[in-house]
């Protein structure tokens, strides 16, 4: 197997980049980078590790240090604090600014303790003073690794208990899944009207749903209605139930779903869509908590719990009147934002696998995993139906896929581009950016901005010859902002700087 082809497997990796953590088991060995502008310092240190079974691979500043933090992605650094362009204090803090897992060690001048306490302080995890044995730096680096491992297992652990107890459903640990699991737990355990937003797919339902089983209701139903489903003369109906005799049809008694909720939870979907006097009288079970059925001759009291959902500028309806103001005050007592998942892309990986090992054992398939090419896609794809789409797309391959799911499984607007040579040798990217027809318009230009930027970004680099901190300049953004772009964009060092950009819808 080529590195450019390495095979997800299915272990579970949390919070860590799934790809980086598959390749690193595979090799198992612990990866070090030694800092230091002394080129004998350096040597030796570097060939003793090496005889001692690590990966080594050094650099002689910070600059070149922290490039290397980014394109090899070290277990540990062994950073020298006296050099002579960015001392290894800079470097520690701007190190820190973006990454938060690496180990380092500090080495310092004999006596110097006060810099490297800052430097504990900064986040290093030990320091060695100089002159020093090489035993003692082995000792102190296998340590260092081992306390590491265990920290991260502990911190699985938790990430395993809480999804037992929690919500268990619910794949996503991005820092926005994360800021979204702390509001959620604000009110799961209340009985506090809640107003779920977000785009199509990306989870509402899964999340009403959440709460209702965390909370007290739990024994008791919880029921939805999607309000653009129904046609405007059933939805009262089908909320508030009616007598016999009420209507012509009217053949018998029905309860309504309010009513059959009661003790638990209603999930009332794009709420947006809820006709007009029918809002006067969801405001008023709100206020009274109580209900009226259809044609009956009095109200009957419930007790529900009432979660509302929308993808819909609530905001923009009640400014042309097509929501209440005070309905819209009632439900947005505590609104709950979901991420697109294009905003939360470090959660694809695990959404993957999370899918993967679902319709594997839903359409008893033998899948291996899913090839780093097609992961790449999967990645970049813009995803406008979200979660759904993702899903979508994952149990299409696992169904298309013999052992292991490729490009050529996923769908045709995941092809989103490749670097072509034109025959006078300009360089040109072509980008198909895959946007199905019902694409709104304005997705446009987030399209192209982010083929424009992605573009800029990468002849800056070259232009700097790939200097992250001059590019970062250039391009008057922060050095944090430009790593994470190249995240995003998946912009490596082997890639040639595109002059010509084509761009098809
Ligand atoms: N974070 C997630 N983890 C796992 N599965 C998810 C997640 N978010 C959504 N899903 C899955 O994606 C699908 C769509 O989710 P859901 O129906 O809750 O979306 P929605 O926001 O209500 O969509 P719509 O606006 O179209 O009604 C479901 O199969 C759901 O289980
Ligand atoms: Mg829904």
């Amino acid at each position: 197997m080529t590195k450019g082809d390495v095979t997800l497997t299915l272990n579970k990796v949390k919070g860590k980049s799934l790809i980086q953590s598959m390749e690193r088991s595979q090799m198992n060995r612990n990866k070090i980078l030694v800092v230091d502008d002394e080129d004998e310092l350096r040597r030796i240190l570097s060939s003793y590790l090496k005889s001692k079974g690590y990966e080594v691979i050094c650099a002689s500043d910070g600059d070149e240090a922290l490039d290397k933090v980014i394109e090899e992605s070290p277990d540990l650094v062994i950073l020298d604090i006296k050099m002579q362009r960015m001392d290894g204090m800079s470097m520690l803090t701007r190190l820190r600014s973006f990454n938060n897992n690496i180990i380092v060690i500090i080495l310092t001048a004999h006596r110097s303790e006060t810099s490297a306490l800052d430097a504990i302080r900064l986040g290093a995890y030990d320091y060695i003073s100089k002159p020093f044995q090489l035993e003692r730096i082995e000792v102190t680096v296998r340590n260092a690794l081992k306390v590491h491992k265990l920290e991260d297992e502990v911190t699985y652990l938790k990430d395993e208990l809480q999804e037992k107890f929690r919500f268990k459903n619910i794949i996503g640990v991005s820092p926005k899944m994360q800021a979204f699991y702390r509001l959620l737990e604000r009110v799961v355990s209340t009985d506090v009207t809640v107003l779920i937003r977000g785009e199509t797919g990306t989870g509402k339902e899964l999340i009403a749903q959440a709460i209702h089983y965390n909370s007290h209701r739990k024994d008791k139903p919880f029921l939805s209605v999607d309000c653009a489903s129904l046609p405007e003369t059933l939805v009262e109906s089908e909320l508030f139930g009616y007598e016999k005799g009420a209507f012509t049809g009217a053949n018998t008694q029905k309860l309504g779903k309010f009513e059959l909720a009661n003790g638990g939870t209603f999930y009332l979907d794009e709420i947006g869509n809820l006709p007009v006097e029918v809002q006067v009288k969801l405001l008023r079970v709100l206020e009274e908590r109580v209900i009226y059925r259809i044609g009956g001759n009095g109200p009957v009291k419930i007790d529900v719990r009432l979660i509302t959902a929308t993808n819909d500028n609530l905001e923009k309806a009640v400014k042309k009147g097509r929501f209440r103001e005070d309905l819209y005050y009632r439900l947005n007592v505590f609104s709950l934002n979901l991420p697109n998942l294009r905003e939360r892309r470090s959660d694809i990986p695990l959404l993957v696998n999370h899918f993967l090992l679902f319709f594997k054992k839903s359409h008893g398939k033998d899948i291996k995993g899913v090839s780093s090419k097609a992961m790449k896609s999967l990645l970049h794809y813009e995803w406008p139906g979200n979660v759904r789409e993702l899903r979508n797309v994952m149990e299409r391959a696992v169904l298309l896929a013999d052992d292991i799911i490729k490009p050529e499984h996923l769908i045709p607007a995941m092809q989103i581009e490749e670097i072509h040579s034109q025959p006078n040798d300009e360089m040109v990217l072509k980008i198909d950016v895959g946007l199905p027809v019902g694409t709104h318009l304005k997705k446009i230009t987030q399209k192209v901005n982010e083929a424009v930027e992605r573009n800029l970004i990468l002849k800056t680099l070259k232009e700097t010859k790939w200097n992250r901190s001059k590019s970062a300049h250039l391009l008057g953004v922060d050095y944090k902002t430009l790593y994470n772009k190249l995240k995003i964009y998946k912009i490596s060092k082997n890639e040639e700087s595109p002059t010509r950009l084509e761009i098809n819808p």
